[in-house]
């Protein structure tokens, strides 16, 4: 295994009514002025935004509303809210979302206290944040894993690029399945996709053999697709959605990730992808996996074989694929370009700046050129 350091930094609360204890623990620890954190309104519809205001209002806290924080967050929404939380004096932000909340106050937390632009401080002088307001997350979309790494995906639309910020983790996470009853099912499938395709991603970089982290993978892959099945089944499933809400923090919480390289070449394609169009995250995962994993077969062979068997029982590379090709038209979810229901249109050419903005990852089965990644997406139209 390669040298690491690992630290688990986020305490996790799980289980349905959870919030209340998480909240009467957490609160003493953190000042008075709060700011809650939400998208466009989905839980002020289910009810948990009242509740929480309510547990925040009775340990005397002084709330302050941020909220449309819109799905794949921009840049823009970030500095609106530095600036609120610089002006309110926040002392710690409640993050109550998908991933896409708890990114953008990510990144809210550390740009609210540093005068320069993180953007330029992480891209241009390559410093990362070491301070923040301190925050919480209270999950309401689960696949991301947002809420255990201090990582945000970020879209910044003048500079047609949407990428990796690096933040502030959540000192806590508040796992309730049961604040994930009203997501679209769509939105839960692609999700789910998501923890997927994190799995995968990082089992398919290089590692030793026989290493811890490409078993653990695979049991999240198995554990994955067995519970998505069950939600095909019966949708409000709720120990399903429980078992894949916690699937999806354990792919993304690092355990997976020490002491190897990961892929994650599928992740930069969909993420340009999202640069130019309003693509959901799953949704664009779920079309590009396969076409991507058909031209780099013969590059992980092994490794594909071993995925065909352990997750989808399947005896060869090829087969596998065509079982995960078959299990996301199973799900529903889009398996061309052109069912991704994006307001812009998808052409070759928009295709074409994608491939040649994408980042591209060296540590890969192989490392990809452009032209190569431009074909991988003309397959998916
Ligand atoms: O905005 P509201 O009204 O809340 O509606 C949201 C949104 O429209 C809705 N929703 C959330 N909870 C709900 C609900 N609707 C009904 N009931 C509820 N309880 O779901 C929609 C999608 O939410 P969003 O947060 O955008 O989805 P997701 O959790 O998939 O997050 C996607 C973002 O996370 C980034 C993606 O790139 C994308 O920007 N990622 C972040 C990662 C990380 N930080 O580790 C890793 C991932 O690979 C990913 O890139
Ligand atoms: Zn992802």
């Amino acid at each position: 295994m390669k040298q690491f350091t690992f630290t688990y930094p986020a305490k996790v609360y799980f289980g349905e009514g959870i919030a209340a204890e998480a909240l009467k623990q957490e609160l003493p620890k953190v000042g008075k002025t709060v700011m809650l954190a939400y998208g466009g309104g989905s839980v002020k519809k289910s009810g948990v935004y009242e509740e929480l205001k309510n547990l925040l209002v009775q340990a005397g806290k002084e709330v302050v509303d941020f909220s449309g924080i819109m799905p794949n967050p921009t840049y823009a929404k970030v500095q609106e809210g530095a600036a609120l939380a610089k002006e309110r004096q926040v002392d710690f932000i409640l993050a109550v979302g998908g991933g896409s909340v708890i990114d953008c106050c990510k990144v809210v937390s550390a740009q609210a206290v540093t005068e320069e632009d993180i953007w330029d401080m992480e891209y241009r002088s390559g410093k990362f944040p070491s301070a923040g307001i301190p925050m919480g997350a209270v999950v309401t979309a689960s696949g991301t894993g947002a809420e255990m790494n201090a990582g945000a995906v970020i879209t910044y639309e003048e500079k047609l690029w949407k990428g990796p910020v690096v933040g502030t983790g959540a000192a806590f996470a508040v796992l309730d399945p049961a604040y994930t009853a009203t997501v679209p099912p769509m939105q839960v499938l692609s999700g789910a996709f998501d923890t997927l395709s994190h799995a995968m991603e990082t089992y398919l970089g290089n590692s030793d053999a026989d290493n811890v982290s490409d078993d653990v993978a695979l049991a999240i892959m198995r554990n994955t697709v067995v519970n998505m099945r069950r939600l095909l089944a019966d949708i409000h499933d709720m120990q399903a959605r429980g078992n894949l809400m916690w699937d999806s923090a354990m792919a993304e919480n690092g355990i997976l990730k020490v002491g190897r390289l990961t892929d994650f070449q599928a992740h930069q394609i969909e993420h340009q992808l999202g640069a130019y169009t309003d693509c959901n995250h799953g949704q664009g995962l779920a079309v590009i996996h396969p076409a991507y994993y058909r031209y780099i077969l013969k590059d992980a062979e092994d490794k594909f074989t071993r995925f065909a068997r352990e997750v989808f029982g399947r005896d060869t590379a090829e087969d596998g694929l065509n079982a995960l090709t078959d299990f996301i038209q199973e799900c529903g979810l889009p398996t061309k370009l052109s069912e991704l229901k994006s307001k812009t249109e998808i052409t070759p050419e928009l295709l074409r700046n994608v491939a040649d903005t994408c980042n591209i990852i060296k540590s890969n089965p192989r490392e990809l050129d452009r032209d190569e990644i431009y074909g991988i997406l003309c397959e998916c139209l």
